[in-house]
């Protein structure tokens, strides 16, 4: 049912389509990288990160180390990690995604948020191969200088995929006049609706 829903969207309105492809990539990364931590451990890895070996979890963090490169391994490739988080530094350019693949064969997703130098055309080939998290189609990016102490990598993660959310219900409710096909579009709305419950009670948050 969402399959079609996003054909007919990709006929209609190519930012749409946008929206709804990284809406979605945003659902499937946290589904699988988001998921309660059991048990955990830390190692330091690439230039001054943290590999984080927790079974549920496997994350490497490298937000707020001032990098201006994106990190790659000097040798062998960073198996078993899930999700890199690099928001907060000076990173300008994204590797192509033949490197990243290579370099860290299990990502299923990266967060670049609060990146100002980010060159934001980088990114378009990226979405379709790779779920990124990026302040690029936001107007308000990620003040890196008053950062929340209490919002950690995955708190600010889950901050960035509500305003999705948010972005996506507001989309469609305005589209819904347009089509007149409210059926599909209640469909696709449930649909993302149960995503996004599965993955808020996973990491325990079970506010609004
Ligand atoms: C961003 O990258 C594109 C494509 O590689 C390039 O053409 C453009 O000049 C870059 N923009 C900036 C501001 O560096």
């Amino acid at each position: 049912m969402l399959y079609n829903m996003i054909n007919v969207c990709r006929r209609r309105d190519f930012r749409f389509q946008r929206m709804t492809s990284t809406t979605r990539e945003a659902l499937f990364l946290v589904i699988f990288s988001l998921i309660a931590t059991a048990s955990s451990r830390t190692i330091p890895c690439l230039d001054g990160c943290k590999c984080d070996l927790s079974e549920d979890d496997p994350v490497i963090r490298c937000d707020e180390l001032g990098l201006d490169r994106f990190p790659l391994p000097h040798s062998s490739p960073l198996k078993g990690f899930h999700f890199l988080a690099l928001t907060c530094n000076d990173i300008e350019t994204i590797p192509a995604i033949s490197m990243i693949k290579a370099s860290f064969p299990d990502l299923q997703g990266i967060d670049v948020q609060g990146n100002t130098r980010l060159n934001c055309s980088h990114l378009a080939s990226l979405h379709s191969e790779i779920p990124v998290l990026s302040d690029c189609d936001n107007e308000k990016p990620l003040q890196c200088d008053n950062l929340d102490k209490s919002c950690d990598w995955k708190c600010r993660a889950l901050a960035k995929l509500k305003e999705m959310w948010a972005q996506f219900k507001d989309l469609v409710n305005r589209k819904a006049k347009e089509w007149q096909a409210e059926e599909t579009i209640e469909a696709a709305k449930d649909w993302f609706s149960a995503q996004f419950k599965k993955f808020k009670v996973a990491i325990g948050d079970l506010s609004d």
